[in-house]
């Protein structure tokens, strides 16, 4: 029997960008002044709650109006027709994956429809402004804040990322600039344990030279294609 190989798959803004969903580096990239930086943090929470929550706010409000892509589409029908072993882990906090039918799908960065309370930890489905006036639904404290992975804080899942890491025989990287850490790191661990290594992105970005293979273009048309490949590879016994 063949031994399918164990694919990783890691996607970044870049493949929501097609959906019209803004990235974050692009030029220009400053919401009303601010860099993503100085809003997607804890002290910006404390400092200005009302700044942070709008942020997230209008962003959880506007998914209602942008559907998944062809990139989704494609990565979902991998996730549905591969065989081997598979994780795409995103660090996109929309969610246009799982609409599009992904299954094994891990978010790093939390999710803009769920609600985190600082208070007793529970994360719930949220698709309302916040915070709510009556607090946490579980334990009625006044903390329930974005489910997003601010930056200094430790992402989602890492240990199930880093074992999957470990085991892959293909990591490919979709749509991301390479610039955050702890993804930006993925590209040399996978190496590091011998996986084959693969950039799909618009631009040059800051982990390229890492990548055994980058391909430049649109993820609209280089996915499908590689997801084609991939399947065509490896069909069904
Ligand atoms: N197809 C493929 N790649 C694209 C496309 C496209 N149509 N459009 C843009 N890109 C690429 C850009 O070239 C860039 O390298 O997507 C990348 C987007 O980079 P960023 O805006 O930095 O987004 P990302 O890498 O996902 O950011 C990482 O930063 O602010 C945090 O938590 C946030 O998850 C986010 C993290």
């Amino acid at each position: 029997m063949i031994q399918l190989p164990t694919i990783v798959v890691l996607t970044g803004a870049g493949i929501s960008a097609e959906s019209g969903i803004a990235t974050f580096r692009a030029p220009g990239g400053l919401w009303e002044g601010h860099r993503v930086e100085d809003v997607c943090t804890l002290e910006a929470l404390v400092r200005d709650p009302a700044l942070v929550h709008r942020f997230y706010d209008l962003r959880r409000a506007a998914l209602a109006s942008v559907a998944p892509n062809v990139t989704h589409d494609a990565l979902a029908r991998l996730d549905r027709e591969w065989r081997g072993a598979l994780l795409i882990v995103t660090q996109n906090v929309d969610d246009l994956h799982e609409r599009a039918g992904a299954v094994r799908l891990l978010h790093m960065h939390g999710e803009l429809r769920s609600a985190l309370c600082a208070a007793c930890g529970a994360r719930r489905v949220w698709e309302a402004a916040l915070p709510p006036r009556t607090g946490c639904p579980a334990c009625g404290a006044p903390a329930l804040r974005p489910d997003i992975v601010f930056f200094g804080e430790m992402p989602y899942q890492m240990e199930r990322i880093a074992d999957a890491l470990s085991r892959a025989n293909l990591f490919v990287s979709v749509g991301t600039s390479g610039a955050v850490y702890p993804a930006a790191g993925f590209v040399r661990l996978a190496r590091e344990h011998g996986a084959a290594t693969l950039e799909l992105n618009l631009d040059r970005s800051e982990g390229s030279g890492w990548f055994d293979e980058t391909r430049r273009g649109p993820a609209g048309i280089l996915v499908p294609a590689w997801v084609d490949e991939v399947l065509t590879s490896y069909p069904p016994s």
